[in-house]
This record gives structure tokens, C-alpha cells and sequence, in this order.
């Protein structure tokens, strides 16, 4: 592999995990800084290290318009509905329906389903429909009746990049007196995203994808007034106002999102994701998505010339930030990928499905680097 195609221009994975210029530098600096912190022969390690956890938090809120005090940090998406799920008033679960799409992220329905019997939930999985790659938003609302006491939405979805038209569902929930949660992992970070436009009820994410940020480093975000009558049965000291309260008969729940919190946080994961929300933070936000739309849509147009259906919205409006492409037929998945890897050019499958999501490094060369990598895996098969 030459130098210059590992400079990023063929970097097309920011669904998996997220790069910016100068990301290695910052972590590292990042890390040292916390070990150099975690190690000093003083007595302001835990000061330190929650400090850089609440600007992690801060971060965070900020970049949702979340109000303080309503978001918190977990170890990831899954751990945070779970979370959820367990502190929840037993009238909005016990006898009702969960509403979910069948293109949600699957971790979280294997977490769903574990779960419906104990809190005595219907899981509704709403289909895709025979030879389509995501669920539509009209099968969602023609699926969401008044029994659904809450709905887990996907922002973007993980195989497909269909963006759901947030406004008519949630619009659709408050009708049906439903509690609506979305899950915005692969839009954050791209795609403009506030808790309150529309108000949804609870928002969990990750920081690893197109805010470049490290595993481990989730959120959870529960809005009023549904946050005051949480009670997570996943607790812990760390989830009341006093760390420090430690007689047995008398926890109490934080009257905010700490409530959320249960034992030690993963201060490691929130320390080394600070510089790249701060990076994120200080970015022409309109800019990154135009950068990503104009290569997404160089893709598009090149994908019937390359043998390859377009598995994605066509409809920018209604896209995440991935073009996802149908392998030309015989074309065999593993091999595509290693053949593109060789070239410098760094994509994934899932099944026949190739993901490409181009960022702030990839750029029109990379871009033409991949047409050319993508019409010897055509020839290939
Ligand atoms: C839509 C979506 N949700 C959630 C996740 C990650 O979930 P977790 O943090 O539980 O691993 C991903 C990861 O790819 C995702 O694409």
C-alpha cells in the first residue's frame, strides 16, 4: 500500500467508526493526560478524571440541545435501553406493546426480546417488505395503534442509511399516547439532531461513529417529565445525589440523570472522546454534510455503470450519511472487501450489502480510487 492511499482519501467507514485529521494526536494526548492524571502521587485522580467525564456530558448535551441534567453517560446503546427498560413505570410496559422496526440495530432487539417476558411487553417487530432494505415510516404508523406504550425508533438505520421522518412519527406517538425513544448513533454527528425538535422522550447514542469519538463512550438522555418518575432498577451509589450515602436503608435516587448512573462510570472512554466532540464542536456543521452528500451522491450516480443497486434512499432528505450497494451478482463479499483493502480502499459488507460512508477524510480521488477498485470486483465475479 503506497502512502497516499492511506491518507484517508479511501477511508469509506465512518458508519463503523469515525476519522478526523489529527484523531490519533488528540487521543493519544487525550489518554496520556489521563495517565499521567490516573498515576499522580496526589489525591485529584477521581476529581480529574470526573471532571473530564461531566465535559464529555457537557459535550454531549450541548450538540442535542439536551437541557442540563437530562443526559448521561453508558457503556453503550445497548446497556442505556436496557437501562431505560428497567426504569420505567410498570404502566407504560406491563400489558402493552413495544414498537419496534425489524431494521432496527439487532443488539437491541436480541436485548427486546430478553426482556418482553419479565416486563410483560408485546414485541411488534414491524417487517421490511419482500425486496426492500428498510422498513417504511407508513408501515411503522400503520403498525403503531393506542396498545403501544413505547416506540423505539432507529434515526438512521445501520444496513440500509434510511432516515425515518422523525416529525410524522413522533407526531403519530404523542397520538396514540405512546413513549417515543430513538436510537441516533448513525445519524449524530451528520445529521442535525434536537431532543426537542420534535420532543422526543429518551435518546441513547454512541460516540464512535461520525463523531470520531471511542467505544465505550455511549449517552443516554431521558427528557421531562418522564425522567422524574424513572426509577432504574440498574442502580447503584453512583446514581444518587450523594455518592457518598452509603447507609443501606436510605438510597435515593439523583434528581436528575445521575439517576441513571449505577457503579464506578467509564471515565476512560468519556476522557478519550472528549477532543473529538470538541473537534465536532468546532466544525461548519452544514459543511461536513454537504462534503459527505456531494461524495454519497458521486456514488450513486457511478452505481448502475459498476453493476451495482443502490440498497440506500435515493432521496438525500431521507439518507443517513452511507450509500449502501448491492454486490454485482457472484461478486463474493469477503473477497471484495479484502481486494479493496489491498487498494487502500476501506468498506465493509453485511451479507451482499457493501456499506460506504464517506467523511470528513475521504475525498473525489478516494472516491474515483473506489469506482476503479469496485469495476475490478465486478470483473472478478
Ligand atoms: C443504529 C445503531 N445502534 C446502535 C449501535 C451500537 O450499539 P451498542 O453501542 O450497544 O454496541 C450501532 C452500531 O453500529 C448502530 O448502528
Amino acid at each position: 500500500m503506497t502512502q497516499e492511499t492511506q491518507d484517508g482519501s479511501g477511508y469509506f467507514l465512518y458508519h463503523s467508526i469515525g476519522m478526523y485529521p489529527g484523531k490519533a494526536e488528540d487521543m493519544e494526548a487525550a489518554f496520556s493526560g489521563f495517565s499521567k492524571s490516573w498515576g499522580a502521587l496526589d489525591d485529584g485522580q477521581w476529581m480529574r478524571a470526573l471532571g473530564a467525564r461531566q465535559q464529555f456530558i457537557d459535550l454531549w448535551s450541548d450538540l442535542i440541545g439536551a437541557p442540563k441534567g437530562t443526559l448521561t453517560s453508558a457503556e453503550n446503546v445497548t446497556t442505556a435501553l436496557y437501562s431505560l427498560i428497567g426504569a420505567l413505570p410498570e404502566h407504560h410496559l406491563k400489558g402493552r406493546t413495544l414498537l419496534v422496526a425489524g431494521d432496527c440495530f439487532p443488539s437491541l432487539h436480541f436485548l427486546l426480546v430478553g426482556l418482553a417476558k419479565r416486563f410483560g411487553f408485546t414485541l411488534r417487530t414491524v417487517p421490511l417488505r419482500p425486496g426492500e432494505s428498510w422498513v417504511r415510516d407508513e408501515d411503522m404508523i400503520a403498525a403503531w395503534d393506542e396498545s403501544v406504550g413505547l416506540a423505539l425508533l432507529t434515526f438512521v438505520t445501520s444496513t440500509a442509511s434510511h432516515r425515518c421522518d422523525l416529525e410524522i412519527l413522533v407526531a403519530h406517538g404523542r397520538k396514540m399516547g405512546s413513549l417515543v425513544g430513538v436510537d441516533i448513533t448513525q445519524g449524530v454527528g451528520l445529521l442535525p439532531f434536537h431532543v426537542d425538535q420534535p420532543q422526543v422522550d429518551f435518546t441513547v447514542s454512541t460516540s464512535l461513529k461520525w463523531l470520531c469519538g471511542t467505544p465505550g463512550a455511549g449517552i443516554i438522555h431521558v427528557a421531562e417529565p418522564l425522567l422524574a418518575t424513572c426509577e432504574p432498577e440498574l442502580r447503584g451509589w453512583f446514581s444518587q445525589d450523594n455518592i457518598f450515602s452509603w447507609d443501606l436503608d436510605a438510597f435515593a435516587y439523583a434528581g436528575d440523570a445521575r439517576r441513571f448512573d449505577h457503579g464506578t462510570p467509564s471515565v476512560l472512554a468519556c476522557a478519550g472522546s472528549v477532543p473529538a466532540l470538541q473537534w465536532h464542536a468546532r466544525q461548519d456543521q452544514p459543511a461536513l454534510l454537504a462534503h459527505n452528500r456531494s461524495l454519497g451522491q458521486a456514488i450513486i450516480d457511478a452505481a448502475p455503470s459498476l453493476g451495482m443497486e443502490l440498497a440506500s434512499p435515493r432521496d438525500a432528505a431521507r439518507r443517513g450519511g452511507s450509500i449502501m450497494l448491492k454486490l454485482p451478482e457472484g461478486a463474493d463479499p469477503a473477497s471484495s472487501v479484502d481486494r479493496l483493502r489491498d487498494q487502500g480502499i476501506f468498506t465493509d459488507c453485511r451479507g451482499r450489502t457493501m456499506r460506504l460512508s464517506p467523511g470528513t477524510v475521504t475525498n473525489a480521488e478516494g472516491v474515483d480510487r473506489l469506482f476503479a477498485g469496485l469495476r475490478g470486483v465486478a470483473k472478478a465475479a
